[in-house]
């Protein structure tokens, strides 16, 4: 039966959006982000320009978004607003300049601001789908992020009908919002397979604009060849964590793990796969990068609960032409449910995010280089870091060929305080941070994460520091090794007679 939607080209979808709108696209990473609607939105803001005539809008999606949509609407300069997440070096210079707005937030907070009216109205929902009935049954496809909420609250919505995603993928989403405060109930999910929810989403029919047929694969790119400073920090996490389950702290089933995005989180997983001194796991993440579908082949693996397949193409054509096999092993839940922190706490989850830098008492940045430039955003790394069983954050211990040390004395932006984070590690060697005072916390990062050219700096920093204080904090010289950086080019030689 031929669905009772308009069928529209990308372009006449585009003509509804008007400027000033605000819209809650699909997509978590580039999986399952809209794609020919924001390319053609990105081509009327640029005629509109040209006409002299202004043309915004704000763009809300689940986290980062791929080349058609964040990158396509930052090369026309078509975004005024962005949140929660994003990755794209146009749009990152456009908001370090101050020419969008920007606001970095907790995954996991996104659909219950949306729904209390912080984030503002929500003209708009575009959202990717691999099926659609009649009804308004939507079944979304690679990701779900903030999807099923957007769709709720949007005055209307246009369907991108993906072709390239089989409707097979049907059974594999747990669709499940949960009621406001403070009316919450517990949410039902006591176990990493657990399902709470529907497999399709199910909006009123009568607010579909229209249906844009597509054919797109996603845009998620692979990752960068491991190498061996990756390699190291991989198995350094992993021998860590086999030591914890031998010691007893993590049980011998060991613990569903959450890994965060990039190169360096993909490189753990793929030491943690290897090792022979962990058993099989479960996740219980946001993002599943490439390195997990080989584990979930061959049972390392054992089940997987995410918000996104951030899958290569090739990786994503393994899943599709077995999907019988990994809908079995795989669940897709909304940001708010794959990150939620009472779900995160009770199953006790281990979590692995990586570091920009990470300074001496443990505090974390994760998004601002230098303090100053917004690198993507905080991402879903806050959610799970304040609530797991146990925090580990990675990085190398250096940056751009060593002139930039990860570890310094004060950190210059902090997402993650030193009372969430419970590991460090580099390629160095990893400092346990459980139950030592902030000294023993310094000794240990200097001595087992900081890079050997660094470290007789970082001493010489912590002998600048007053007697009485309880933190190893010199209003001085805390950002000594920054200013270094910015005057010279490299944090090392700094002349420490300056700030005594
Ligand atoms: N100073 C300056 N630049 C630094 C730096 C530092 N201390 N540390 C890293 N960088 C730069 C790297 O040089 C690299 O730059 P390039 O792109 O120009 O090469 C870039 O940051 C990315 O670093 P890389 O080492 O390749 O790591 P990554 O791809 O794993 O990304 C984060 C690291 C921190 C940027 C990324 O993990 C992130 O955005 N995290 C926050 C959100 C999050 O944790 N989400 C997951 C939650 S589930």
């Amino acid at each position: 039966m031929p669905l009772p939607f308009p069928i529209l080209t990308a372009e006449e979808a585009a003509e509804l959006i008007q400027n000033g709108h605000n819209i809650g696209f699909s997509g978590f990473t580039a999986a399952g982000a809209a794609k020919a609607v924001p390319a053609a939105l990105a081509k009327k803001a640029r005629r509109e320009h040209e006409a002299g005539r202004p043309f915004k809008v704000g763009v809300l999606t689940g986290a980062s978004t791929g080349k058609s949509l964040d990158g396509a609407l930052a090369e026309a300069e078509a975004i005024s607003f962005r949140t929660p997440y994003q990755g794209n070096p146009t749009l990152r210079k456009q908001i370090n300049a101050g020419n969008v707005k920007f606001f970095d937030m907790h995954l996991s907070m996104v659909p219950q601001s949306a729904r209390y009216g912080a984030l503002g109205k929500i003209n708009w929902a575009v959202v990717e789908a691999c099926d659609l009935t009649a009804g308004g049954g939507v079944v979304l496809t690679t990701s779900v992020g903030a999807s099923n909420t957007y769709m709720r609250l949007a005055d209307k919505v246009i369907i991108e009908l993906n072709a390239n995603h089989p409707a097979t993928l049907l059974g594999m989403h747990d669709i499940f919002e949960p009621q406001d405060p403070p009316m919450r109930n517990e949410l039902p999910i006591f176990s990493v397979s657990d399902r709470a929810g529907s497999p399709i989403c199910v909006i009123d029919p009568k607010k579909i604009a229209g249906v844009v047929l597509t054919n797109l694969e996603d845009e998620s790119r692979g990752f960068d060849e491991a190498t061996p400073v990756t390699d190291k920090i991989g198995q350094n996490v992993a021998d860590f964590l086999a030591a914890e389950m031998r010691s007893g702290r993590i049980p011998p089933r060991f613990l569903p793990l959450q890994s965060g995005v990039g190169n360096i989180a993909n490189a753990v997983l793929a030491a943690l796969g290897t090792s022979k001194d962990i058993p099989a796991f479960e996740m219980y993440t946001e993002v599943l990068q490439d390195s997990v579908v080989p584990l979930i082949e061959n049972g390392r693996c054992k089940f997987a609960s995410t918000c996104a397949l951030t899958l290569s193409p090739e990786m994503m054509r393994k899943v599709t032409s077995n999907i019988d096999f990994f809908r079995k092993h795989i669940i897709l839940r909304p940001q708010e449910i794959s990150n939620n922190p009472e779900i995160v706490r009770r199953l006790g989850i281990v979590s692995m995010n990586t570091a920009i830098e990470v300074d001496i008492s443990g505090n974390v940045n994760s998004t601002h280089v230098m303090g100053k430039t917004m690198m993507n955003g905080i991402g879903g790394s806050g959610d799970f870091t304040r609530n797991a069983y146990l925090s580990i954050f990675s990085c190398p211990s250096t940056a751009k060929g060593g002139m930039i040390s990860a570890i310094v004395p004060v950190a210059s932006h902090m997402d993650h305080s030193e009372h969430s984070v419970n590991i460090i590690v580099t390629e160095q060697g990893v400092a346990d941070l459980r139950g030592k005072d902030p000294y023993e916390r310094a000794q240990a990062i200097i001595n087992n994460c900081a890079h050997p050219d660094y470290r007789e700096q970082l001493q010489a920093y912590l002998k600048l520091v007053e007697p009485g204080s309880h933190e190893p904090m010199s209003l001085s010289a805390g950002y000594a090794m920054h200013r270094q950086f910015l005057r010279h080019g490299d944090m090392r030689n700094i002349n420490w007679d300056e700030y005594r």
